[in-house]
């Protein structure tokens, strides 16, 4: 089938292929998006264009304060424009909170990845369950981790195919798209922030400094990933995808 796509896609611009994949998988395709640069760069391709594919996010319950500022000025940049949300089990939290208080993410590796299970891995799995193509917003330059990145790639814990449309895009070409067309941005990337995730787990970071150096910068960088895209975690997903 990976094949195959690829064939299919081949010669196509990122919004056509955005358009052939949504009649393809009609029903069955879904864009998370965390506002950052290149989701919201995938975002204006399937709004201003109207395409058939759900946009979705998670949630985590800690995000800053400007990624929810923008989050509503897409919707309503947008007419008409709907970003699902998905939250984590309340319950999974409260326990998880209550017996290790807020901050427990800085405690160790094992909490952190327990905190990114909860808030954002099985909220995942539970969105994925009715969809067969994923489109996420990673580029192959964004660590080493991800430098063999393909436009699509199975996802053996969630079960699904990957697309990655924006794989071969450098930073400022995905800046130099928002600016083009006029696309709402979070105002933390003209504060030194990159990458963006929860507000506990990223801080800005110097012009020498690697892209991902603001994620769990108290980590050892082979541990930088939360699970979303690290398919070692496999089993995990699956379970969760499965019983939740
Ligand atoms: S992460 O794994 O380190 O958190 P990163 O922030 O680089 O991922 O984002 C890569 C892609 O993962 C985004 O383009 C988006 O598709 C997806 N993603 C990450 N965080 C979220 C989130 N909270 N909600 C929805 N999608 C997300
Ligand atoms: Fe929790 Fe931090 Fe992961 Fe967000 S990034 S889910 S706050 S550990």
């Amino acid at each position: 089938m990976i094949p195959q796509l690829t064939l299919e896609i081949e010669n196509k611009t990122t919004v056509e292929q955005l358009q052939y994949l949504a009649e393809k998988f009609a029903g069955k395709i879904a864009f998370s998006t965390s506002f950052g640069q290149e989701d919201q760069a995938i975002t204006d391709m399937i709004f201003r264009n109207n395409i058939p594919i759900s946009v979705f996010t998670l949630d985590t319950g800690r995000f800053f304060p400007e990624t929810y500022k923008v989050w509503q000025k897409t919707l309503d940049t947008y007419p008409g424009s709907r970003i699902e949300v998905a939250f984590p089990d309340a319950k999974q939290v409260e326990k998880m909170v209550s017996e290790k208080g807020p901050f427990s993410f800085y405690e160790s590796v094992e909490n952190r990845k327990e905190c990114c299970n909860i808030r954002k891995v099985y909220p995942l799995g539970k969105v994925l369950i009715d969809c067969e193509l994923w489109i996420t917003g990673l580029r192959a330059e964004q660590s080493q981790a991800r430098a063999e990145l393909q436009y699509f790639e199975l996802d053996a814990g969630f079960g699904i195919t990957k697309y990655n449309p924006l794989k071969d895009w450098s930073l400022p070409q995905t800046v130099e798209y928002l600016k083009a067309n006029n696309v709402p941005y979070n105002e933390l990337h003209d504060k030194g922030f990159i990458s963006i995730g929860c507000q506990p787990c990223t801080r800005a970071i110097s012009a020498d400094e690697d892209i991902r150096a603001g994620r769990w910068w108290w980590e050892d960088k082979s541990k930088k990933e939360c699970g979303l895209h690290d398919t070692k975690e496999s089993d995990v997903k699956v379970k969760v995808g499965k019983i939740m």
